[in-house]
């Protein structure tokens, strides 16, 4: 397949009007395959109500089968194409304070939503992405879109238009944009039982559900797999990463993480490259100790260092490292979406 390539700036105001993007949104609703922007990760997406374009996206992943994909609305109203009538109250609380936005909801499904999408569950999966092209896109299109990362299964999510090269060939369009606004995968909360549960945290916080949900039911650390599809490995770059434990004191840290180095150079093979994983706080240290590294940007913005993440996995195997290491992060606040994230790229 000939992908096409599309580039649109977040801040441009004309994209609609343009011949290609419309030509990317009709073949949308025609059951092609597009890889669009949100502001979390790229989706590859699907219109819900083509079975032979859904099971495609399985294909062009690589995607175990009873992997559930999340559905993506371009405006609210498009809801009712997914759910039933009646969703708990608190749904409509929740989503006027997070939608549009990185937070992804699980609902009972209304009747013929392909078992494709659910993975013969009674439930759905539904994000309204704050993502103007993504929005403009589903809302032009007229059908939800499901769409999961638009990775190779098991590879760190893609947030930059170079991580989607692996794509290429295997999808009809891909729409490119700037560096995107989180660059971490959405929170997932089950609204299904009386008492709702964070399945994967993102970048709205556990804190921050707690002050609208002060019950939410959050598993101990929210490192453990609980969304279906956190149980498949997830994130790993074909290097071999291995996990610095976190300490607040960033010499001590640093210390551990020189000694662990010298160890992870012992261990293999002499050839073969190694690099570390460090924050901008500890840096200096390394490179005294001439040790190949690279940041993922400032402890006191996790938000930099989350959005830096996948990136800075990829690069391993851009440059041809067989082993590094990575700081830990204090699981707190965004720490506990970051850990969560860095616990299974480092996890065999
Ligand atoms: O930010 C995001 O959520 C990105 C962008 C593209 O929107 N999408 C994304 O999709 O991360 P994916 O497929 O990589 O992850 C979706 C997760 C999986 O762990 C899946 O198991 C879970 O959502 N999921 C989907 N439907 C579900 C359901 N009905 N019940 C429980 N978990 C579900
Ligand atoms: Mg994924």
């Amino acid at each position: 397949m000939d992908t096409k390539t599309l580039y649109i700036s977040v801040n441009s105001s004309e994209f609609e009007q343009s011949e290609e993007f419309l030509r990317c949104t009709k073949d949308l609703r025609a059951g092609k395959l597009v890889i669009f922007p949100t502001e979390t990760v790229y989706g590859l997406g699907a219109v819900i109500n083509h079975e032979e374009s859904l099971q495609e996206i399985f294909r062009a992943k690589g995607r175990p089968s009873d992997n559930p994909l999340i559905v993506h609305i371009g405006e609210m109203e498009q809801i009712w194409q997914i759910i039933e009538r009646d969703p708990p109250e608190l749904f409509w609380k929740l989503s006027e304070r997070f939608w549009p936005g990185p937070v992804t909801f699980i609902l009972k499904k209304a009747k013929g939503i392909s078992e494709t999408i659910t993975g013969n569950r009674d439930s759905v999966a539904i994000r309204f992405p704050s993502n103007r092209i993504a929005q403009r896109l589903i809302a032009l299109c007229g059908v939800p879109v499901a769409a999961p990362s638009a990775n190779i299964s098991g590879y760190p999510s893609p947030t930059r238009p170079e991580h989607l090269e692996e794509m290429k060939g295997r999808v009809q369009w891909i729409i490119e944009t700037e560096p995107l606004e989180f660059g971490i995968e959405s929170t997932i909360i089950s609204l299904l039982e009386e008492t709702p549960a964070l399945l994967r945290p993102g970048p709205v916080t556990t804190e921050k559900l707690k002050e609208m949900i002060p019950d939410l039911i959050v598993k101990k650390g929210m490192t453990e797999a609980i969304a279906p599809g956190m149980k498949y490995k997830h994130y790993s770059p074909n290097a071999e990463v291995k996990l610095i434990p976190w300490v607040r004191d960033k010499q001590e840290l640093a210390e551990m993480g020189i000694r662990m180095f010298k160890d992870l150079c012992q261990d293999g093979n002499s050839e073969q490259k190694k690099a570390l994983i460090c924050t901008d706080e500890t840096i200096s240290y390394y490179k005294n100790a001439n040790i190949d590294c690279i940041s993922l940007g400032p402890r006191e913005d996790l938000y930099r260092v989350a959005s830096n993440l996948f990136h800075v996995l990829r690069v391993l195997d851009k440059n041809g490292i067989h082993c590094a290491l990575i700081e830990g992060f204090e699981e707190k606040g965004l720490g506990i979406t970051i850990m969560n994230r860095v616990k299974k790229a480092t996890s065999k």
